[in-house]
């Protein structure tokens, strides 16, 4: 989800105010991915490496963050959302977590869509903690290394109870991943937009799923 900052310099609004924008993409672009039959939407939200940005701003989407936790849960239990978070979100303050532990829990029966939010997450950190897990285990004799393979990798990633990945979309014009679904991003299809991330809405989804309609998956056969 990129592209709040610009968002906001476009009309002379402090980056804030892109922030706010971007908590009412969510909003409309998770009603939109359930509307659509969408089974699992992932969102980027504060990635391990955005604890660069200054203070001032890191409080400020530590302060949204927990006005959408208080203010979203009705919306979101009407919807049928299934609340995930992924990352090293229990490293957050303790307040957070309680909310984020709450959400997923008030919400762990419904089945409508699952919505996952990566929090403190990085691909490569999420990478790491699954092989130091997986080492630990070969070290008590619980996994033989010979015999590790995808499948058990993929069980010690954060994303083990989501769906495969088909589709990544990444907003505002930049083409990269920025350590999002490393793992994950191996055969799904990727879609680049120059929309930024406050104006994405319904359309622009269901433009990205028409897109990937279009696509042919081959996975690696011919
Ligand atoms: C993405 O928007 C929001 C977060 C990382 C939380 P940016 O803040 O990166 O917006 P730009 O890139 O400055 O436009
Ligand atoms: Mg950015």
């Amino acid at each position: 989800m990129d592209g709040n900052g610009r968002w906001a310099k476009k009309r002379l609004l402090p980056r804030i105010a892109g922030h706010r924008a971007g908590a009412e993409a969510v909003r409309r672009t998770i009603r939109a991915a359930g509307e659509l039959g969408i089974q699992a939407l992932t969102l980027y939200a504060f990635s391990s490496e955005n604890w660069r940005r200054p203070a001032s701003e890191i409080a400020d989407l530590m302060g949204l963050l927990r006005l959408y936790l208080r203010n979203e849960m009705a919306e979101l239990e009407r919807e049928g959302a299934r609340l995930h978070f992924i990352g090293n979100w229990r490293e957050f303050d303790a307040d957070i977590v309680a909310l984020l532990e709450e959400a997923a829990a008030r919400t762990a029966s419904n089945g409508r869509i699952d919505v996952a939010i990566a929090l403190n997450y990085g691909a490569q950190d999420e990478l790491v903690r699954a092989v130091r897990q997986l080492a630990g285990e070969a070290r008590d004799g619980l996994v033989d290394p010979a015999a590790i393979d995808p499948a058990m990798i993929e069980a010690r990633l954060d994303t083990h109870a989501l769906p495969p990945l088909d589709l990544m979309i990444r907003t505002s014009g930049e083409e990269r991943l920025s350590n999002f679904l490393l793992w994950q991003a191996a055969y799904a299809e990727l879609l680049f937009v120059d929309t930024l991330w406050p104006d994405f809405d319904r359309d622009a989804l269901a433009a990205a799923v028409a897109a990937f309609g279009r696509r042919e998956r081959r996975y690696g056969g011919r």
